[in-house]
């Protein structure tokens, strides 16, 4: 992977998430990393808890960039909304959402295949709007932001998150040092659409911002083979060909070139809680 930022990019967004697998190695290599940071649907549903007027009566939540659903089922389960919807533009990510929830047959939720630019939901009809790490695949978020703002119901709630432009700088670094990509250091953010830094700028372009919190999360990996299933599908770099997607042959490379020990590393993830300008109630 190389050149301009895969993130924004919508044509590049099969390679990312065109097989569920990719996405669960990744997540769950950080995860296994991961020493200080509350679990982010967690915190998603507390923020809910806080600041939404009648969390105890929800109607329809709405999981935009959904993934897996992870966020979608932490909703359904926690706060036990009437119903939830994960949004997610990846069929691959959509299905393995669907084959999880079907073993939770009593849970309201469904998975449907959209774009969040466009969102499926009527105006004035939404309790709970989450929009979880998704944001910066978007050249445009503001777009994403107004229909936010048109999906959600009168005192309704929308949780966005997103992470710091420099996190996860320490495995540039390493990248770098190992010669995997010399120029990795200079590369562009993934996160730069919508990034820590500007994602209650964004969201009040329509919304208006309740609260931000930033929250430092921090990871070790144990040493060059975890981290080579973390990086192996990171399109941030410009790795040679046959590294990518190949966390052993990935791993190798490192122990050639730099010494094992472990890797820590941090990542500033923000949440932003709006709600439609004036509060519509
Ligand atoms: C990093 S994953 C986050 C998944 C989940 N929200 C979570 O927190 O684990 C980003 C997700 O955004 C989805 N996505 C990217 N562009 C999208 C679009 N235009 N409309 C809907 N989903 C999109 C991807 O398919 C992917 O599942």
């Amino acid at each position: 992977m190389s050149g301009t930022n895969p993130f924004p990019d919508p044509a590049r967004q099969a390679e990312l998430y065109g097989h569920a697998s990719r996405l669960a190695v990744r997540s769950n290599a950080l995860m296994r990393a991961k020493i200080f940071g509350r679990p982010v649907p967690d915190t998603i549903v507390g923020l809910v808890r806080n600041h939404h007027e009648r969390p105890d009566r929800l109607g329809l939540a709405l999981d935009l960039g959904c993934g897996r659903g992870t966020s979608s089922l932490a909703v359904a389960q926690e706060l036990r909304p009437r119903r939830v919807l994960g949004l997610d533009a990846a069929p691959a990510l959509i299905e393995q959402a669907l084959q999880r929830v079907r073993r939770l047959p009593s849970l309201p939720v469904s998975f449907l295949q959209g774009d969040f630019h466009h969102l499926p939901v009527s105006a004035d009809s939404c309790d709970v709007v989450v929009a979880a790490f998704c944001l910066y695949h978007s050249p445009r978020p503001q777009t994403v932001v107004a229909e936010i703002d048109r999906a959600l119901a009168p005192g309704g709630l929308a949780v966005l998150v997103t992470k710091g432009l420099d996190s996860y700088r320490e495995m540039d670094q390493l990248v770098a040092a190992a010669g995997l990509d010399p120029g990795a250091e200079q590369r562009e953010s993934l996160y730069v659409s919508a990034h820590s830094s500007n994602l209650a700028e964004l969201a009040a372009v329509s919304l208006d911002v309740l609260t931000v919190e930033d929250e430092e999360h921090s990871f070790t990996f144990d040493g060059h083979d975890h981290l080579a299933e973390y990086l192996a599908t990171n399109p941030k770099y410009d790795l040679a060909p046959g590294l990518y997607g190949n966390p052993g042959a990935l791993a190798a490379t490192l122990h050639e070139f730099v010494p094992d020990r472990p890797l820590s590393t941090k990542s500033l993830v923000t949440f932003v809680v709006a709600q439609a300008r004036g509060g519509r109630s």
